[in-house]
């Protein structure tokens, strides 16, 4: 039978139209499996997905986690479109052994996530929710908000230097003195006058503040610990909207609760389940559920950007955004 078989395996968005008009494209009849439809949410275990995707042509995922047995029970899948710029989620391995493409849509919320962190980097150092909490609690003590430093005397240092750092890095150089960067993969530092490059201890040692945007693989799971903790700068502040497992949480508590780290920003944390996070009441922590993301024009713009990516791929042979 001609035509293309597509799966979804979850997804939380409120339809899927921009996906379906760019799959008009295909030419041929497109059978759409909605695993949003069989299980509410979409289907999250990868034994309960096998049967769905084993005769794919494409499968379009968000969180699911796709396993190197679910890639393997693939007969004849040709891309796995994700739909985000991180694919921690995804076995890239087992998708490369298998000859599978996999895609992301690594520009749709560039603007966003750099903002986010901002945002996490001016409530951190301006001590907003900290005041308001005070506020709350019906006590008004100067104390609770001291010591607050002066911005444009502090050193902002950025983990990573890719498309959301380097946005970071260009709205936020006439608030810091200075910005240093650890990025050891990044070529063009010609470049970027306006960083300093430098090795992952110089920076934790420099920054007052320190925000991560390093994708999650195993090489960067708990980049941030007990180790590099022992080190940072004391009292630095730290931000998060990348992903929570580049650091490791029982060790940012640990540095919070000693002071070592004055206060943590997280859009993003290890479990995702924000609600029961240690974190989320912690008084030098402010949490937002994994939004960083998040624009009207973003969500658009992914949803549009898979469609095409898909379609590409089937009928072309590459995504137009193809994770290597
Ligand atoms: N919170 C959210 O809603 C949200 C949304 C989009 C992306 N993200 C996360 O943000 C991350 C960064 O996004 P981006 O668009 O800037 O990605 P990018 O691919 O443009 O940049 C990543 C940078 O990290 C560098 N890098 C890789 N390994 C490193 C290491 N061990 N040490 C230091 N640097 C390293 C790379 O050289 C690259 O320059 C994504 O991987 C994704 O996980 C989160």
């Amino acid at each position: 039978m001609s035509g293309y078989k597509i799966v979804f395996s979850d997804y939380y968005y409120p339809n899927l139209d921009a996906e379906l008009k760019e799959f008009e494209k295909l030419g041929e009849p497109v059978e759409i499996i909605d695993c949003t439809k069989i299980v509410p949410g979409g289907i999250f275990n990868p034994e309960e997905l096998i049967p769905y995707v084993k005769d794919c042509d494409a499968l379009v995922v968000q969180f699911s986690k796709i396993t190197a047995q679910v890639i393997q029970s693939m007969e004849k899948c040709k891309i796995i479109a994700r739909y985000a710029i991180g694919v921690d989620n995804i076995d890239l391995d087992a998708a490369r052994e298998k000859g599978i493409m996999v895609a992301n849509v690594p520009d749709y919320c560039i603007d966003e996530v750099a903002n986010t962190a901002i945002a996490h980097i001016m409530n951190a150092m301006r001590k907003i929710t900290v005041s308001r909490d005070m506020l709350l609690s019906g006590t008004f003590d100067m104390n609770a908000v001291r010591p607050m430093k002066r911005m444009k005397n502090a050193v902002l240092g950025l983990l990573g230097f890719g498309n959301i750092a380097r946005d970071v890095a260009k709205k936020m150089k006439d608030f810091f003195a200075e910005i240093v960067v650890y990025d050891p993969y990044f070529q063009d530092v010609n470049s970027h006058p306006e960083v300093k490059f430098m090795t992952l201890e110089e920076v934790l040692k420099k920054a007052d503040v320190l925000s991560v945007h390093v994708p999650l693989s195993p090489s960067t799971q708990d980049m941030l610990s007990y180790e590099q903790f022992a080190v940072i700068k004391e009292g630095a502040v730290v931000v998060n909207t990348a992903r929570g497992g580049l650091i490791c949480e029982d060790a940012l508590i640990q540095a919070l609760d000693s002071g070592r780290v004055s206060y943590a920003g997280l859009d993003v944390i290890c479990t995702e389940d924000f609600e029961n996070s240690k974190l989320l009441r912690h008084p030098k922590a402010a949490l937002t559920p994994h939004v960083a993301w998040c624009s009207e024009e973003a969500l658009a713009e992914l949803q549009k950007k898979v469609g095409i990516n898909v379609v590409s791929a089937l009928i072309k042979g590459e995504p137009v955004y193809r994770v290597k």
